[in-house]
């Protein structure tokens, strides 16, 4: 049979159709040409693979469906036609990581057909310089429009991979350790998956807009170095129900040569649809307190009694912390309160369709509360747990949330707590596609209400805060509470989200433990940090509503707090300055003509080198918080040696970090500095004797903790 092959090509034509006796490679290139993506049918099934600066990342990889009740859609395709363009567009964030974001890629759109039937099946590659995204389309057919999904047999041959930091595949929970191993020993993942290939690249596979659609996991098979996608399944094992036309997310490639590459991606947010709000005046990142980790210590509980932690004055404390300690009137600080509503009596883990989503405990006065915020310039953050029970959470948030914007509410975190699957309706997971689609209902209805999120126990992040810039941060990996109740967090757990779970988005890791062990209300556990790393990850983990998520008592008279008041939670730019994944991370950020650094290290002191050559060439103040001389995780992790010294662009910081130490800094242009310090040139940091280092390498070192 003859093939017809229409070409519409638009821009610069970097498409090459190769004719060889059977197999026809179509190849898509990169705007500076260093990705390729190739495209071919073998005897009608379709493949791809994909090269970064000539060497293979991912080799000849299989696509496809299988349906129930029809056949699978994988063997006889033929080409239709081939459509290539080029896009280079700048578009601006309502908040972010950055500001400007450059969208520049080159796609193609493969139209193919099944040979003798009128199924259809369209790809798409869209090829930045900085990896690739590719996504099915499933047009609407005369037959067969209601389709079931069993299996996407999308597969990912990776080549030549040294190793990878990963956390198994769990259709209901993000709250695991990672593990760094070959590739061999991984048989399952969730996404956004890290890897290191034996030449030194960095790759990460994750997706990009999970909209109506099942979360995507990987499985490897027999150890071949194939990663098969695996999605989340509803009760009855389907994997996807829908209605033609179908978009599949796309499933994303993130290349880059050093691992600082991947952080500074933006891939993953230009690969969804601008965004659909058009009035974002009251979107507003800001910094939080809350009524939180005194349950997580046991200080308070969540449920009524004597020690009920939601009362109306202790509300009123918070918010007098938080109007003083950040001067609201110049910042929004937010309060957020958890156990002020009824339902919270019991084993709330198991009785979620107890709670009440308007009603509050006696001991708590909302519109006392909600008033007193209002006169301290305090925004409030609603919260709502459910339990997992999504029929009861589901029934009520429509008149919760009316009722949350007639009191000037803009802001709930909200909790789906079920690690063992949705409690009801039971069998859904929480990366299905029936959650999947009960998130987004949350996200549109919040914002036609104006009110922002923060979820717990979320779907994992796929860029749709681009599209739905309510949905500010999420949890969705192990955050600060695990210290509180679990053997805790090790410390090389945050040097390798930033490079894992964090890439696909912000997290609301709730830093700003100062108490690290927290011996007054809970023995035997504690935060594996010292304080200089808690006031880093205010800089390294990302989150638009970032908690200072400490008792606001411990807060008191601590000369740290004074860079928590200060940091921003909105950026124009981040680089990062130098990392090793699981090692150590340092990341500058710019707000206006300032930048603040954090670096923070796993359980190995070392010694950091910040080169300050991103520095516009002028002189700045430089206020540094870092872990003192005397600083060890065992012995004094509270103690913090604060300094500011004068710099300039040609100057590193060479900065000693303790066992699971940090260092955090604030850099201010001299003639914007506002103070005519006579300031120091930064010596004690650069003359740091190899003799005062080894005392750092005396320290115990972290290996694991055992309770
Ligand atoms: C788990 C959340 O991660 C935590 O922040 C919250 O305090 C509890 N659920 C209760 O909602
Ligand atoms: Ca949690």
């Amino acid at each position: 049979m003859k093939r017809l092959f229409v070409f519409i090509l638009s821009g610069s034509l970097l498409l090459s159709y190769l004719l060889g006796r059977q197999v026809r490679i179509i190849k898509i290139l990169s705007p500076d040409e260093k990705v390729q993506v190739q495209f071919k049918l073998a005897e009608g099934k379709a493949f791809y693979r994909i090269y970064f600066k000539n060497k293979k990342v991912i080799d000849w990889s299989g696509l496809g469906f299988r349906f129930k009740d029809q056949k699978p859609l994988n063997k006889n395709l033929e080409i239709l036609a081939v459509d290539n363009k080029i896009i280079n567009k700048r578009w601006e964030q309502v908040w972010g990581a950055n500001k400007v974001i450059t969208n520049h890629y080159q796609q193609n759109r493969i139209n193919l057909q099944e040979l003798g039937s009128e199924r259809r099946l369209d790809l798409i590659f869209r090829v930045y310089d900085n990896g690739v995204g590719f996504r099915y389309i499933l047009p609407e057919q005369q037959k067969h429009n209601q389709i079931q999904i069993i299996s996407e047999d999308t597969e990912f041959k990776l080549e030549n991979i040294e190793k990878c930091w990963w956390i198994p595949a769990h259709y209901d929970s993000y709250e695991l350790l990672y593990n760094t191993t070959s590739l061999n020993e991984m048989d399952s993942v969730n996404t956004p998956v890290t890897m290191r290939t034996k030449n030194g690249l960095y790759l990460s596979l994750h997706e990009a807009d999970l909209t109506d659609y099942a979360g995507m996991t990987l499985v490897q098979k027999n150890g071949d170095g194939v990663l098969h996608s695996d999605l989340v399944p509803w009760p009855d094992g389907i994997k996807v129900k829908a209605e033609l036309p179908l978009k599949t997310p796309w499933r994303t490639i993130q290349i880059a040569e050093k691992p600082g590459g991947l952080i500074e991606s933006n891939l993953i947010l230009n690969l969804n649809r601008p965004n659909q709000i058009k009035d974002t005046e009251w979107i507003k990142p800001m910094k939080y307190v809350g009524i939180w980790w005194g349950m997580h210590i046991d200080k308070y509980t969540w449920s009524s009694g004597p020690k009920h932690g939601a009362t109306t004055e202790n509300a009123q404390i918070y918010i007098d912390f938080a109007n003083k300690a950040f001067n609201s009137d110049s910042q929004e600080v937010g309060l957020l309160v958890e156990g002020w509503n009824l339902g919270w009596d019991g084993d709330w883990t198991q009785n979620g369709h107890k709670f009440s989503f308007t009603e509050s405990y006696p001991d708590f006065e909302l519109d006392e509360v909600l008033d007193y915020c209002h006169k301290n310039n305090v925004a409030y953050i609603m919260h709502n747990e459910n339990g997992g029970d999504i029929l009861n959470y589901g029934s009520q948030i429509e008149e919760a949330f009316d009722y949350y914007q007639k009191l000037g509410i803009h802001a709930i975190k909200s909790g789906y707590v079920a690690m063992t699957g949705i409690k009801n309706p039971p069998g859904q997971h929480h990366h299905g596609q029936y959650m999947v689609n009960h998130y987004r209902r949350v996200v549109k209805l919040a914002a036609e209400h104006e009110i922002m999120l923060d979820v717990h126990e979320p779907i994992k992040p796929t860029g749709i805060r681009r599209t739905w810039p309510n949905m500010m941060t999420r949890e969705g990996a192990r955050g600060m509470e695990y210290n509180a109740w679990s053997a805790g967090n090790p410390p090389e757990h945050s040097t390798i989200i930033p490079f894992t779970r964090v890439l696909a988005g912000p997290m609301d890791y709730t830093p700003g433990i100062f108490d690290l062990t927290f011996d007054k209300y809970k023995k035997g556990f504690r935060t594996y940090t010292t304080l200089a790393k808690q006031l880093a990850f205010f800089v390294v983990i990302y989150s638009p509503l970032q908690m200072a998520a400490d008792l606001v008592e411990n807060y008191e008279n601590q000369p740290g707090f004074q860079f928590i008041k200060e940091v921003p939670v909105d950026w124009d730019e981040t680089r990062v300055i130098d990392s090793k994944i699981g090692d150590y991370v340092i990341i500058a950020r710019r707000a206006g003509q300032e930048w603040f650094i954090g670096g923070i290290t796993d359980e190995h002191p070392r010694k950091i080198n910040i080169h300050l050559d991103f520095l516009s060439p002028e002189k700045y103040k430089v206020k540094i918080y870092c872990d003192a001389i005397n600083t060890g995780l065992f012995e004094n992790p509270g103690s913090l040696e604060i300094g500011t010294y004068q710099v300039k662009n040609s100057d590193i910081i060479q900065a000693p970090l303790s066992t699971s130490g940090g260092l955090a800094a604030r850099l201010t242009p001299i003639k914007a500095a506002n103070d005519s310090l006579s300031l120091k040139p930064i010596c004690r940091f650069n003359k740091m004797s190899e003799q005062k280092l080894q005392r750092f390498r005396t320290f115990k070192i972290y290996t694991s903790v055992t309770k």
